[in-house]
């Protein structure tokens, strides 16, 4: 059989899906091998010199390395071509000149430093072995019901974390870096804070998201919400208390309440029960800031709408009833626990921040 031109793009289609999990294999090893900051150290060199590097310079600054420099440079051009190829690094060779690879928009999120927030922590815990064996059941997960993590791990997800210190703190760094990233830009964007004078972070994580707030606006009480486990490593910052609890049986009052990340974690149900403790804790005229994707009403295929889709299949493995929403189910769910409105506000880096107003 001749294939035709869209049998050979749809044959194509299917066997990169089949294998792009190679992808976030390979921006691990990058990630763990340390070859951002390498790419980024190099571009801080005086205006006159080459900015970018060739994946010999970049072995020659590899530490750890125990195979010979060839052997190393052979496997690692492998791995920045296949980044580059995904537009995640640029790549650059003039005639039979070697490649030079250099930092983009998009892997300049991974760098890590003292200072900078990263991604790095994101790839490292959607890596995890732990992750990556829960997403093994899926199939098993449809077909009898439950949850694919606990299936394989034995507990739901966060009970999970509760026991295993060291995949908590994977998981707390990924939400980190990713909060700490996005909270630049959200605070940008949204101007819906300035009056507050207290706010609770319900699940905040490690605080970033309060920390980020109270420092632009030092006036904000902020109040962390979370797990006494997540709680006791928690670092302290300026202007943020946090509180051991249970956001299903209480939260602290305050002028408006943050979530970001929380009610896609659960089923309707439970969604029903915090959102009533926010309404509970709020004063008249308060209101919760939400911050999650939603999904589009119709199947959508644009790179935001398969972000929302990835997020949906993570829900769908790892917390029991956990889902992406789509607008009309966060309203739903807002109506249903008393409050009178929810407006989407703005969107960016592939989320939207919602108000619902008491
Ligand atoms: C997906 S994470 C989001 C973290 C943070 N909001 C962010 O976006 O970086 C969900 C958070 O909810 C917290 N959490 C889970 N159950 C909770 C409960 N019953 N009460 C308070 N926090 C809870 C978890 O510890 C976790 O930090």
């Amino acid at each position: 059989m001749e294939a035709t031109e869209a049998d050979s793009q749809a044959f194509v289609k299917i066997l990169e899906a089949s294998m792009v999990s190679f992808l976030p294999m390979a921006i691990n090893a990058a990630v763990r091998l340390g070859i951002l900051e390498i790419l980024q150290a190099a571009e801080q060199v005086a205006e006159d010199e080459e900015t970018t590097l060739s994946a010999m310079e970049i072995t020659a600054r590899l530490q750890g390395r125990t195979a010979s420099l060839e052997e190393t440079e052979t496997s690692l051009n492998r791995i920045l071509r296949a980044l580059a190829s995904h537009g995640l690094l640029t790549a650059t060779s003039t005639g039979s000149s070697v490649t030079r690879y250099g930092l983009n928009l998009s892997s300049r999120f991974l760098v890590q430093s003292d200072i900078l927030p990263s991604l790095s922590h994101f790839i490292r815990y959607m890596q995890d072995p732990v992750t990556l064996l829960a997403c093994s059941k899926l199939d098993q997960a449809v077909l009898h019901g439950g949850n694919a993590f606990a299936m394989v791990h034995g507990s739901a997800f966060f009970p999970f974390t509760q026991q295993n210190k060291t995949y908590a703190q994977t998981f707390n760094n990924a939400m980190s870096g990713h909060s700490q990233l996005f909270m630049i830009k959200f605070l940008d964007t949204y101007g819906g804070l300035q009056t507050l004078h207290s706010l609770v972070d319900v699940g905040g994580g490690n605080g970033d998201c309060l920390r980020s707030i109270t420092t632009r606006y030092p006036h904000i009480r902020g109040i962390n919400l979370e797990l006494p486990h997540v709680v006791e490593k928690a670092p302290s910052y300026p202007g943020v208390e946090h509180v051991a609890g249970d956001m299903f049986v209480d939260i602290p009052k305050a002028d408006a309440i943050f979530m970001k990340w929380i009610i896609h974690d659960w089923d309707d149900e439970s969604c029903l029960k915090i959102l009533k403790n926010c309404h509970r804790s709020l004063p008249p005229h308060g209101k919760v800031i939400l911050v999650e994707f939603i999904l589009p009403d119709i199947v959508q295929e644009s790179s935001d709408d398969r972000l929302a889709y990835y997020l949906d299949i993570n829900m769908l493995g790892f917390a029991p009833g956990g889902m992406e929403r789509t607008k009309g189910q966060f309203e739903t769910l807002s109506l249903a626990s008393g409050f009178s409105k929810l407006d989407i506000i703005c969107k960016f880096y592939g989320m939207s921040v919602m108000e619902i107003l008491k």
